[in-house]
Parts: structure tokens; sequence; C-alpha cells
């Protein structure tokens, strides 16, 4: 019989974007087998309610566990945002989210106690990253504070007693990133429309909240300047998931080639195209399989 610690850990994302979480758990874990999950009928969650989301990431964690997977690495910020309780409520399996591990690396990297949140639609308006912020702090009553007036300014400040949390979406840095426009001069001018109000502020850490922000990093240091330490989600997730691997004992030993498999809800090509590219790999191993319908 298989031993657990031989079994695939699943990565469950919307689409393309977990697969820089997948990057990073390929340099930092490079013998774990990994089974990659991107919902590319139904993507972008980030603009869904969270009932739909939910509902959406229940089905996509549903054929990973059929699949005999180890642990479960929710990559997408928007699911672990509004469906990671569903999920660990629903799987008997060690679950992975990206929100946590990145407040933990906002609170290890602030010094001055302000810090930035950007992320989608759905991540900011859920303040998941706040609340997880808060949960770190020892859970402080939180006073929100909205500033700005027209779509592209509006920002809001959560204050927790001394700390204080700037959160902001930026729903355009998605699409920039599929697109493969991660510095020419529509991110720059986009990136300063979304962060002018942030930048006001006087954050010194800023959590790319979102799977694709991290190929937006330059244009974004650049606009936030250099001095601004900017949290890259996929990295701390990763350290995350180490931890849990050795906390469980399914760390895998044996020294042989790892698996990695693709599945996704629509035709591949377009996953394959923009994928190489998030991941810096060559995406072989690629199915596309039929859930909820579509
Ligand atoms: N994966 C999503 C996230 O990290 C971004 C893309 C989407 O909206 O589905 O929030």
């Amino acid at each position: 019989m298989q031993k657990i610690s031989d079994r695939p850990i699943g990565v469950f994302d919307s689409g393309v974007g977990g697969l820089t979480v997948m990057k990073e758990i390929m340099l930092q874990l490079p013998e774990e087998n990994v089974l990659y999950i991107g919902d590319t009928a139904r993507v972008p969650y980030g603009i869904r309610s969270a009932e739909t989301v939910t509902r959406y990431s229940l089905e996509m964690v549903d054929f990973l566990v059929g699949k005999g997977i180890k642990l479960l690495v929710v990559a997408c910020n928007t699911a672990s945002a509004v469906a990671l309780t569903a999920i660990k409520k629903r799987f008997d399996i060690p679950v992975v989210g990206v929100i946590e591990p990145g407040a933990r690396g906002a609170m290890e990297a602030t010094r001055s106690k302000k810090i930035g949140v950007i992320g989608t639609e759905g991540t900011i308006k859920s303040n998941s990253y706040v609340h997880a912020i808060n949960a770190l702090y020892g859970n402080k009553p939180i006073v929100i504070t909205e500033h700005g007036t027209i779509r592209f300014d509006r920002y809001f400040e959560v204050n927790i007693e001394d700390l204080t949390i700037f959160t902001k979406a930026c729903p355009l840095f998605v699409p920039l990133a599929e697109e493969g426009w991660s510095s020419n001069d529509v991110a720059v001018l986009t990136a300063q429309h979304y962060l002018e109000g942030l930048k006001r502020e006087p954050i010194d850490t800023l959590v790319l909240g979102c799977t694709h922000y991290p190929l937006l990093k330059d244009v974004i240091a650049g606009v936030m300047g250099a001095d601004i330490a900017l949290i890259d989600s996929a990295q701390e997730t990763v350290k995350e998931l180490r931890r849990t691997l050795i906390q469980y004992g399914i760390e895998n030993t044996s020294h042989t080639e790892p698996l990695r498999r693709f599945y996704v809800t629509d035709a591949p090509e377009r996953f394959i195209k923009v994928g190489e590219r998030f991941l810096g790999e060559k995406i072989e191993h690629i199915e596309k399989i039929n859930i909820g319908g579509n």
C-alpha cells in the first residue's frame, strides 16, 4: 500500500494564478508530488459572491480529495478568504490557505505597525487579512474608515489599537498579469491609480494578497518605493506548508522523480500558454475534467 507521505499534495486555484504557489512548492519542496486544479471554466472568483466561491471551491477540493491527496493548499486568495472554513469542515485532511501565512509575514516585517493589503474585490470585501492580522494581535476591536470617492481611489483604513491596516482592491492586476503586461506603461499607470491612496499613508509593508500580484512585483515596488516591504503570500504559504508537512510527519522522503499533474475545467490551451509564463516551466500531463455541469 502507498505510504501517506508518498501521496501528492493538492493545490487548488480559480485558474492559472495558483501556479505562483506551485512554483514556490517546486522550488522549496522539489521532492513533493503535486496535483494542481484550476477552475478555468469559472474563473475569476474575485468578483463573485462568497456563496458562489464556496460552492465552486468545495467541488474542486472534492475532486482532489478523490485523487487521494495527503494535504490541500488553497492557493487562491479569494477562496482562502471566503471558503476556507467550509473546506476545513467538509474534508478530513490538513489544509493550508494563503491568508494566514501572508498575515504572519506582514506582522513579522512591519516596524511601524502600518500595513497595506491589496487583493481582489472578494478578498478585500471579506476583510480576511484584517481578521487574520487581528487574530495574531489578540482580536482587538476594529474601526473601519473609508477614504476616496471614485472607484480607483477608494481604500479602507482599519484601526486596531496602535496597529493600522489599509486595504485596497486592485482587480485589473489580474488580467494584466495574464496578458503578460506586467511591466509596460499600462501596468505602471494602473498601479499608480490603484496605489495612490496607499502611497499617501505611512505604511512600511504591503501584502500582495492575490495569486497574480507577484508577477507585478517590480511595478508595484516602483510605484510604492523601494523601502516598502512587499509580502509575497505564495512564499509565506510554502513556508507554512513545510511546517505542516513536518507537523503531520508526511514529508515525502523518497527521492524518486516527482509526479506533477494539472487538471482544468475548460480547454487547456490558454492555461498552458499563460501558465508556462507563471510557472517558468513547461506544462505537461494536463487533463480537462467536467465539474459542476460545465
Ligand atoms: N486566484 C485569485 C486570487 O488569488 C485571482 C483570480 C480570480 O479572481 O479568480 O484571489
